[in-house]
């Protein structure tokens, strides 16, 4: 039956085409005019998706124990290999069934695999040694995401054979040798090259793909162009044997950009679930939001530097300038531990652009509760394609902030109780978390969500399909 099926689905074929073949080997089987097989051809004509979907389990639970091993020797094998593989075939069909029928633990996210490469402690655990903040702070995710992946066995391999992709681990935000405590990115580029020259140097599978199935995280102001300063950023770049990778990136515009000229997924900035969850706990019972609009942060009186560059495009100056000192704004410049919670008495928080776009507070206040006010124009938010921003969010043009007063008495007059609504609902609070082992619908889990829908990536895969 498995070589009927096999034989017409190329790479190309289309589900309806592959219907279409069906039916003619059904039909031609027909003229045959015997009566048990027809009965059974309608059934399988009825059944042939749960007939694949029966191979499929059969397959990726077999596999679960015998490891994965691609083998094209057997047709089964080589058939569901193929409808994995290619989003055109009727693995979608299958894979959209799979939300029916409660698929086994394995066929997550397509049954992809991410090896994470054991690098030398000196790419990423002794700069948390050496300082807790590494694991903690607005760049932090990319220790969470590592961690998250070591923690889980659903979708990590420790076969580098059978991944997909191929996570390369170093923590470049951890240098927290500069004197305003910011992290210095200065030697970003050198410990990624030396790390690549490591897993190039060791492993085959860095040079067989040039890096296109590796993954790494670039969650500073301007992802991989490792500067804080937009102009320098972009002067500077992506590093060359990075662009053919996959990056994870805080940074994200709905424009061309230098700095996002690499393959990537646009994450959300790390803020500690614990300490969102102490923000909760110590809130009081009933709190209500006594504050209508906050803003705690940078606000320059002069928002141009010593270097000529104005900071967040003035817009912050300009928020400061018009509302400051009003009654409904709560605005301050300086910095208060227990920031979070007033967000959590706020009903709209400001998050406008610093020098780069995104802020965490994008994530503080829509897990906390109090609508976020984007003011960054042309802003890529994390997770776009699944979280729904304009749902749980406000857009305000960074031209229009000197009506932010009129936008928001608008906005509180017509849907804000619809907003804040969306906002309780669990699933958004989720996306915007890392938690340490994953949690399904947390950060980590809608990255790899993301990557799976990137498997055209994975060198496994293709050798698979061309065989
Ligand atoms: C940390 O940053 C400083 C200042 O930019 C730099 O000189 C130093 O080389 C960095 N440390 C390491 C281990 O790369
Ligand atoms: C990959 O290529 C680099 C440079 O071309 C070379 O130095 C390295 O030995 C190669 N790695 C392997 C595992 O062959
Ligand atoms: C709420 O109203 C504002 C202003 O009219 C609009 O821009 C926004 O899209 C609305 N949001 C929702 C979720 O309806």
């Amino acid at each position: 039956m498995s070589l009927d099926i096999k034989r017409p689905i190329s790479n190309k074929t289309k589900k309806k085409k592959t219907g279409f073949i069906f039916q003619m080997q059904l039909n031609h089987n027909n003229r045959e005019g015997n009566n048990k097989r027809n009965m059974f051809i309608v059934f399988f004509r009825h059944y042939y998706r749960w007939i694949l979907w029966f191979f499929l389990s059969l397959y990726l639970f077999t596999s679960y124990f015998t490891g994965d091993q691609p083998s094209p020797s057997t047709t089964t094998t080589s058939l569901i290999s193929n409808l994995k593989t290619s989003s055109s075939l009727p693995s979608h069909a299958l894979i959209e069934s799979s939300a029916i029928l409660k698929p086994s633990h394995t066929s997550i996210f397509n049954g992809m695999k991410i090896y994470v490469y054991d690098l030398p402690a000196r790419y990423n655990s002794d700069w948390v040694t050496a300082s807790d903040r590494c694991a903690s702070h607005l760049f932090a995710a990319e220790v969470a995401i590592h961690r998250a992946l070591l923690s889980d066995f659903s979708v990590r391999t420790l076969e580098p054979e059978e991944a997909d992709f191929f996570f390369v681990p170093v923590y470049v935000s951890c240098n927290f040798s500069t004197s305003n405590g910011f992290p210095s990115l200065s030697h970003a580029r050198s410990l990624i090259s030396s790390a690549v020259d490591f897993v190039s140097g060791r492993y085959s599978f860095w040079n067989r793909t040039r890096g296109s199935d590796h993954v790494f995280v670039a969650s500073h102001d301007f992802g991989a162009c490792f500067h804080a300063m937009e102009d320098m950023a972009i002067e500077q770049g992506i590093p060359e044997f990075m662009k053919k990778s996959i990056i994870l990136q805080t940074f994200g515009v709905n424009y061309k950009h230098p700095c996002q000229e690499a393959e990537h997924v646009v994450i959300p900035p790390y803020v500690p679930p614990e300490s969102v969850q102490i923000a909760i706990d110590r809130a009081p019972a009933k709190g209500r939001r006594d504050i209508w609009a906050f803003f705690r942060g940078k606000m320059e009186v002069n928002p141009k530097n010593i270097n000529g560059r104005y900071y967040s495009k003035g817009v912050r100056t300009a928020i400061l300038k018009k509302y400051g000192g009003r009654r409904r704004f709560h605005l301050n410049r300086h910095r208060f531990a227990g920031y979070r919670s007033e967000i959590l008495r706020s009903v709209f928080c400001l998050c406008p652009l610093g020098w780069a776009p995104w802020s965490p507070r994008l994530v503080e206040s829509a897990v906390l509760g109090c609508v976020p006010v984007v003011i960054a124009d042309g802003i890529k938010l994390p997770f776009s394609e699944t979280v729904r921003w304009p749902e749980i969010s406000l857009t305000v043009a960074e031209k229009d902030v000197k009506n932010l007063r009129k936008i928001l008495e608008h906005v509180t007059a017509t849907n804000l109780s619809m907003i804040q609504r969306n906002l309780r609902e669990p699933a958004f609070k989720r996306a915007l978390l890392y938690n340490v082992p994953m949690m399904e619908g947390d950060a980590t889990w809608h990255i790899l969500d993301a990557l799976s829908r990137k498997l055209d990536r994975s060198y496994r895969r293709s050798r698979v399909l061309s065989q």
